[in-house]
């Protein structure tokens, strides 16, 4: 059996009872809500924890053709399709394997229209112009923004070709009543087409497994807007299914000083935790402590100067070959792993609640090689 102690960094920890425990919030929103979850696969695609998820969820939802493949073969239940631009090539290979296609544009859903109708319930991803994301990064409402149609190019005839629309607005969000307000913002400006659809995506970026968050009026308030244009709700969480599961845990192997210290870790950011980069949102350790008085830079072992994951203290010094825990990071990583610098692509784990730990990838030099060359 595989020990913890024994196994080489870096490598990413998967908690199987941390996922149930954020499963388990699923399950009762669901039974409050009467709404369906789908997992969004662009923010969690590691399937080889997916027995652990497929009792709790209803299927998943996809941003490009490799996904839909892969939730329609290893996930089941409904297979959702979205993409921002599929060429004729894409629907072909998405058309048999899904359940609802989604188009981002009026002229994406023309030009697919005839060949998708009898083959999926379709979609349109629609702009609200409303959104709950904090950094324009993420912001799918900000200016010029492409992704959805908004309001004013739409009208009824829409509804002769799509039975659902998706929106999707909300990033981290963890205020239910900022969610109430786009929600009625929605109700507000788009009764007339609400009333015939059969059903309404809502997205992800709902953080309702962040602790204390009030689950049952997020409920609620999801099942008074589905009775009220008898349609059915999805939601396409991400983040909320994963956070605070997965260590990325890596060992110091230098500490450097420049008027700070800098402990370097083998890993980088910018291969295995890329958001960490893009977002400039520091990660936390696990053996760090607000009131240590050993300050550090986690720095990573790439050759980009401002890689690093996070400045924080620790109460004894750090030590060569030291692990430590990079908190939180399952969502929105293993999906961005690349080969920058080639640094060994960290490990997969997954711990299941009767304490075994099954691998479930671990790579080696010939990977590296293989992805730029055969
Ligand atoms: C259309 C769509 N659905 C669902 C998600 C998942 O969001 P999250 O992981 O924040 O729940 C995203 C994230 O970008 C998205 O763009």
């Amino acid at each position: 059996m595989l020990q913890k102690e024994n196994l080489n960094t870096p490598y990413f920890m998967i908690n199987e009872q941390a996922l149930i425990n954020n499963l388990e919030k699923a399950k009762q929103l669901k039974e409050i809500s009467g709404a369906k979850l789908v997992l969004a696969l662009k923010c969690f695609s590691t399937w080889k924890t997916f027995e652990t998820i497929k009792p709790y969820l209803d299927g998943t939802t996809s941003s490009g053709p490799y996904e839909v493949k892969l939730g329609y073969e290893t996930f089941g239940g409904e297979t959702h399709a979205y993409s921002v631009g599929y060429s004729h090539a894409d629907i072909e290979a998405v058309k048999p394997l899904s359940d609802k296609i989604i188009f981002n544009s009026l002229s994406q859903l023309d030009a697919h229209y005839d060949n998708c109708k009898d083959s999926a319930s379709l979609g349109l991803r629609i702009n609200p112009e409303m959104s709950v994301a904090g950094q324009d990064l993420a912001d799918p409402a900000r200016a010029y923004s492409r992704l959805g149609v908004k309001q004013a190019l739409l009208d009824l005839t829409i509804l002769d070709k799509v039975e659902g629309f998706m929106f999707h607005m909300n990033c981290e969000n963890k205020d239910v009543d900022a969610f109430i307000s786009v929600l009625n913002h929605i109700s507000n400006t788009f009764s007339q087409y609400l009333n015939k659809l059969k059903w309404l995506s809502l997205g992800g970026g709902i953080f309702f497994t962040y602790p204390g968050y009030p689950i049952e009026k997020l409920g609620l308030a999801l099942k008074a807007f589905a009775d009220k244009y008898d349609l059915q709700v999805y939601l396409e969480p991400g983040e909320a299914i994963i956070t605070r599961t997965t260590d990325l845990v890596v060992t110091v192997i230098d500490i450097v000083e420049n008027d700070k210290k800098t402990a370097i870790v083998d890993s980088a950011t910018e291969a295995h935790r890329l958001d960490t980069l893009i977002y400039k949102e520091p990660a936390s350790i696990k053996e760090a402590s607000a009131d240590g008085e050993h300050h550090y830079i986690i720095g990573s072992c790439s050759c980009l100067a401002g890689d690093q994951f996070c400045e924080t203290q620790f109460k004894q010094p750090l030590q060569i070959g030291q692990k430590l825990h990079i908190l939180d990071s399952g969502g929105y990583t293993m999906v961005k792993l690349n080969w920058f610098n080639g640094l060994k692509m960290p490990s997969i784990y997954f711990e299941k609640v009767d304490g075994h730990i099954e691998v479930l990838n671990e790579f080696n030099y010939q990977d590296f090689k293989s992805t730029l060359g055969k």
